[in-house]
């Protein structure tokens, strides 16, 4: 599966456009990661890009169709697995095990709180953004408080990557895509 035939699967199940922006942050921070790992970034961000694939048809049952949309696509069955994995303990009981899983789970909120923390600036942008901003503002409970903060602290444990590299990872990985989420 290539990187377009991953865009236009997800595309086939989801229109809204800030469901693409968190699909496309979470496909280049997971590219980042497996640059940073030594592994396929290809591999791994297109795992970015379908892990969400049901979410906007099936909010209440997200993950429970995802798997049944990959499968008639073709999609790997590791992907699969990748994929239910980022729902663990949430919706789904597929424990995230592999490195690529790992990643993926801790990510995927982070992203939302860098984007969140991003659009607070006077600039808007990623560009200048620091790890100590995203600190703060983790550390700030009433802010967007929908991103679960001890889930992302147990990911980055799992990963055995302290959680300012974490962020900072992250926030490297959504300044390549700065310009498309509207943060350049
Ligand atoms: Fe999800
Ligand atoms: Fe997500």
């Amino acid at each position: 599966m290539t990187r377009e035939d991953a865009l236009a699967l997800y595309r086939s199940y989801n229109s809204s456009e800030s469901l693409y922006r968190h699909a496309l942050s979470v496909e280049a921070v997971m590219r980042r990661f497996a640059t940073e790992y030594g592994e396929d970034p290809d591999w791994w961000g297109i795992v970015g890009i379908l892990h969400d694939i049901d979410y906007e048809l099936y909010p209440q049952e997200h993950l429970k169709h995802a798997p049944d949309m990959l499968r008639k696509a073709g999609v790997d069955e590791r992907m699969i697995r990748a994929v239910l994995s980022h729902g663990w303990t949430i919706c789904s009981d597929v424990e995230p095990m592999h490195r690529m899983e790992q990643v993926l789970f801790t990510i995927d909120e982070l992203t939302g709180l860098v984007t969140a923390t991003a659009l607070m600036r006077p600039s808007r942008s990623l560009s200048d953004l620091e790890v100590s901003s995203v600190k703060k503002k983790w550390k700030t409970k009433g802010f967007s408080a929908g991103v679960n903060r001890e889930l992302i602290a147990e990911g980055a444990s799992r990963m055995g990557m302290d959680l300012d590299r974490v962020i900072r990872l992250t926030i490297e990985g959504m300044r390549t895509i700065a310009a498309d989420l509207d943060l350049a």
